[in-house]
């Protein structure tokens, strides 16, 4: 059994549907959510799912090592980033090589580095004029979105999609893939 924690900044729809499906499965154990906000929605998904939900600010993150004695008090053997939107300090790093997974929700290395997430990332697509885009799922390392890719999808973009009909479109590719793709990681069987 492997334990995962959940690093989350936002609404957490990925917690919630990677939780749900590891929910029945022997392999994998949603440990806890640690989260950088106090006001996100998230915190409120992670209680209703039972799941222990942590906040560190950025101090903690970035001059300490609470973060990482949490996650060896835990035994979390993967970080999982849904929706996280800091870079993972040194230390995490250093214990974690390879052992980090982010998603992210446009094709990279095409609409990734400081500043595209969520929403601006999708904004900058429509713009653009692109007729696909997608999401990548890859290793995280000490720069925004540029580590090894494990596993992209696409969709196709239509002359009526704007940002937000984009992003729906992208979600249901993150809940079709994401938890997968985890679960093959951890099995490497990918
Ligand atoms: C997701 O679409 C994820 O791909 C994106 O943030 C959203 C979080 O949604 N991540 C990034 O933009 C990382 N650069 P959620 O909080 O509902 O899971």
């Amino acid at each position: 059994m492997k334990n995962i924690a959940l690093f989350a900044s936002g609404n957490g729809t990925n917690v919630q549907q990677i939780t749900e499906y590891f929910m029945d499965k022997k392999e994998v154990n949603v440990s806890c959510v640690i989260v950088n906000r106090k006001d996100i929605y998230v915190i409120e998904r992670a209680k209703n799912l039972g799941l222990d939900c942590f906040y560190f600010n950025r101090k903690d993150f970035y001059q300490t090592d609470n973060v990482v004695n949490l996650l060896k008090e835990r035994k979390i053997d993967y970080i999982i980033l849904a929706g996280f939107l800091w870079l993972v300090p040194q230390n995490i790093l250093a214990d974690y090589d390879h052992r980090i997974i982010n998603i992210h929700p446009a094709l990279l290395p095409k609409y990734g580095g400081k500043g595209m997430y969520g929403h601006h990332v999708h904004q900058a697509v429509i713009e653009a004029k692109e007729k696909e885009s997608g999401i990548t799922i890859h290793y995280v390392n000490e720069k925004y979105d540029s580590g090894d890719i494990i596993f992209q999808a696409k969709c196709s973009i239509t002359e009526e999609d704007n940002a937000d009909t984009l992003a729906a479109k992208i979600h249901l590719l993150e809940k079709e893939y994401f938890p997968k793709v985890i679960e093959k990681v951890i099995n490497q069987t990918i």
